[in-house]
């Protein structure tokens, strides 16, 4: 499903050298969650975010379902992201005047990839332990609210493959458990998990871990 050989990311900041990615090789198969563990800047979300199509590499390979990514023109690759990938950013980013609910059906709307189905946009938010939340706007939520809106959006258009950044970083652990418990659900009705995190207790759920250090991507040792 994934396919990653020889990614290089390079970020020139105030005229310094910075390489959060240095090198990574990385296989993911159908079917996989697998998680990746790694310090505060260490390269996590910019790993994603190339995965994902949003951020260009300096050198190397991705391939999605086959495809390289590096190859498709813009249109290309933003049909590949709605038909294929559901995010889950770091930062939720919901629309201020828009309802959890109206903030879960906006992508399909958008894209047109599924139809609009607000029946099935409110189960996601009850999966996510949101009944009753539908009708608020984002400013009357709190954080880990907002992060599991954001996970509900990011399964609406049925994607096979969910890349999620530190989904749970603002959730009590009870919540967090939840939180993983439906990931893994998910995961075993057939959609393929990507996740990067800080926090190593989260390994138990996953079916690989991996450790991001120093630019590069190595087996994890439990
Ligand atoms: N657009 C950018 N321009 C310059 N430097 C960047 C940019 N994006 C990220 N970086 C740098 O690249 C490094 C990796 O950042 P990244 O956001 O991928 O880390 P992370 O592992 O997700 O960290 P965290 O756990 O804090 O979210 C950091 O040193 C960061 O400052
Ligand atoms: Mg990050």
């Amino acid at each position: 499903m994934i396919d990653v050989s020889g990614l290089v990311k390079i970020f020139l900041e105030g005229g310094r050298e910075i390489r959060p990615l240095d090198g990574i090789d990385f296989t993911c198969e159908r079917g996989e969650f697998i998680l990746i563990v790694g310090r505060s800047g260490s390269g996590k979300t910019t790993f994603l975010n190339i995965l994902g199509g949003l951020t260009q590499p300096s050198s190397g390979r991705v391939k999605i379902d086959g495809n390289e990514i590096g190859k498709l023109s813009d249109a290309e690759c933003s049909a590949l992201r709605f038909r294929t990938i559901g995010f889950v950013f770091q930062f939720p980013g919901l629309l201020a005047p828009l309802t959890a609910l109206e903030n879960v059906t906006l992508s399909s709307s958008i894209t047109g990839v599924t139809p609009e189905d607000p029946a099935y946009a409110r189960t996601l938010l009850e999966r996510v332990g949101l009944p009753g939340k539908a009708d608020t706007l984002p400013a009357h939520l709190s954080g880990g609210e907002l992060k599991r809106v954001a996970i509900a959006r990011a399964l609406v258009n049925r994607p096979s493959l969910i890349l999620a950044d530190e989904p749970t970083a603002d959730l009590d652990i009870e919540t967090e458990r939840e939180v993983m418990a439906l990931f893994r659900e998910i995961n075993r009705s057939g959609t393929t998990i990507v996740m990067v995190t800080h926090n190593t207790e989260l390994a138990p759920f996953a079916s690989r871990v991996m450790k991001m250090e120093n630019g590069n991507l190595t087996e994890y040792e439990r």
